[in-house]
């Protein structure tokens, strides 16, 4: 399995998502997973202008996709893959993602996308009660929300938003610390 150990190889990787759906629509979203990604991390920033983590975590969240996981174990493998250079808490909230997904489709009226709504049932359905009494007491249950709701908003064909090199800096500052 694929595990990033520098930026260099990490922006190579995500770069190369250019074009590369996580599967064909209506299976798959409508935007491949570097706009995707992208956009993720625009409305993050935008919605938590000092949470970097959080908004990492939004560009890297759908990585698994690329770097070998299938559609239930994406989140997993894409949070061992950012983990060695993009630390625990981004890794935990990839890693989250699609708990979140899971938790918010059991305790809200939570609107998908037909792609989201067909994979929830592989991806293990809406949360049991007990599920959601665990994942809501986890400490990063606020964020991993957050994150889920950027991502059921970043599928917008066509919207633009700042490309990958103006994330680099930030990535350069943020796995520095
Ligand atoms: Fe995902
Ligand atoms: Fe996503």
């Amino acid at each position: 399995m694929i595990a990033f150990t520098d930026v260099d190889a990490f922006a190579k990787s995500f770069a190369a998502l250019d074009g590369v759906f996580d599967a064909p629509p209506p299976l798959g979203d409508p935007v491949d997973l570097l706009a995707h990604g992208l956009q993720c991390a625009d409305i993050l920033r935008g919605r938590y202008p000092g949470d970097l983590g959080l908004q990492l975590a939004g560009l890297v969240h759908d990585i698994g996709h690329a770097v070998g996981g299938d559609d239930p174990d994406h989140a997993r493998t894409g949070a061992e893959a950012v983990r060695p250079l993009f630390g625990d808490r981004v890794a935990d909230l990839v890693g989250l993602h699609v708990a979140a997904k899971r938790y918010l489709a059991a305790t809200e009226d939570y609107e998908l996308s037909e792609a989201s709504r067909l994979s929830l049932a592989r991806q293990g359905d809406v949360m049991t009660p007990d599920e959601v009494t665990a994942f809501a007491a986890g400490p990063e249950a606020a964020a991993a929300i957050a994150l889920r709701r950027a991502d059921e908003d970043a599928k917008v064909v066509g919207r633009a938003v700042p490309g990958l090199a103006t994330w680099i800096p930030r990535i350069h500052d943020y796995v520095r610390r």
